[in-house]
């Protein structure tokens, strides 16, 4: 069996070697993203795994030529994957579902960082400016914190939060009893009502597209904090970025942001950003911009090789999957 990983990054190297020998498949390990042009390199593979460049139709069209019959991307996310075409072709699509305590974990750092001033503490004592004026934080065991979305990593941070002590109000279309058991299930009317705190934990969809706008902003408690580790188009970035110029908004802190496809995990160091949305966020002492690295740890990653080759092997064996996200009739 024969598996293409494109977007192989040096740091995935070892553990794809160790999985692939563990499972016995052999890899052809691809360190550019997947384009049309280069779709020819999984020719004589079964599989695929993918991270999160687009897979058009076009893209699977090529794959499907070639013998491809399962695309496992090795993210949680899979708003990239043309699914429905997949389905059409008979190609199987999968995610994976990695460790969620990691994202969870950087969730809460991002929140204690938001709220204690980080950024301003951190930048002025590079300048040795060690005063503590504007810096004063506030304690998160007094706020009243929002997870919207209580799938795995929701439900993970609401785990950590609970430590904490803070009031934890939870909201998704599912009502998890493991979840109810530390926090409060709303509506999302409460959580803007009430929350001194919010974190988003959705996937990126038609229904969860700008759920953070002018409208539900102006519903929100003064100064209230947004933490977005999910997806970018969760939040309206114009609007946000207008609420926290009027200080409707006290702080924010963005693992993603819209339109960063092309432009994370790149380096920018002697070329401009196209992206002016991020410069203004980024020059914004209350806002911590982070580029899309809430998912890397080492068991993370692990996980997702691991788990992509697995499910692989279970789309081309025609044996049932877990990740698989698509229905072929
Ligand atoms: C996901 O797994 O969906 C992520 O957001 C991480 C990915 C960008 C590597």
């Amino acid at each position: 069996m024969k598996i293409a990983a494109y977007s192989c990054r040096p740091d995935e190297l070892a553990l794809f070697e160790k999985f692939g020998k563990q499972y016995g498949v052999e890899l052809v390990l691809i360190p550019h993203t997947p384009t049309l042009k280069n779709a020819h390199m999984a020719k004589g593979c079964q599989a695929v795994s993918v991270v999160t460049s687009p897979i058009s139709a076009e893209l699977l069209d090529l794959w499907h030529e070639d013998g491809v019959r399962v695309v496992s991307t090795r993210t949680v996310g899979y708003e990239h994957v043309d699914i429905q075409h997949a389905a059409r072709l008979g190609i199987r699509v999968s995610n994976v579902s990695y460790t969620p305590n990691t994202v969870a974990e950087y969730t809460v750092m991002a929140m204690l960082m938001a709220i204690r001033k980080m950024k301003t503490i951190m930048t002025r004592y590079m300048g040795q400016d060690f005063t503590l004026n504007g810096v004063r934080g506030r304690e998160l065991c007094r706020m009243t914190v929002g997870v919207v979305g209580t799938g795995r990593i929701g439900e993970a941070v609401i785990r950590n939060l609970s430590g904490f002590g803070c009031r934890i109000l939870a909201c998704d279309l599912q009502r998890k009893e493991s979840a109810a058991a530390l926090a409060e299930y709303v509506e999302l009317e409460q959580i803007w009502s009430s929350c001194d705190l919010i974190t988003f934990h959705t996937p990126a969809t038609e229904v969860t597209y700008h759920l953070v706008n002018r409208d539900t902003l102006s519903k929100m408690k003064d100064g209230v904090v947004l933490i977005n580790m999910a997806r970018g188009s969760i939040i309206d970035t114009d609007a946000l970025i207008d609420a926290l110029e009027c200080g409707k908004a006290g702080a924010a802190a963005l693992d993603v942001v819209e339109n960063e496809g092309k432009i994370y995990y790149r380096d920018f160091k002697d070329k401009p950003v196209r992206n002016r949305q991020m410069a203004v966020l980024q020059a914004m002492p209350n806002v911590i911009m982070t580029p899309h690295t809430a998912f890397f740890t080492d068991e993370a990653v692990s996980d997702m090789i691991a788990y992509s080759i697995q499910s692989c092997l279970a789309g081309i064996k025609g044996e049932e999957d877990p990740w698989q996200v698509n229905e072929i009739r």
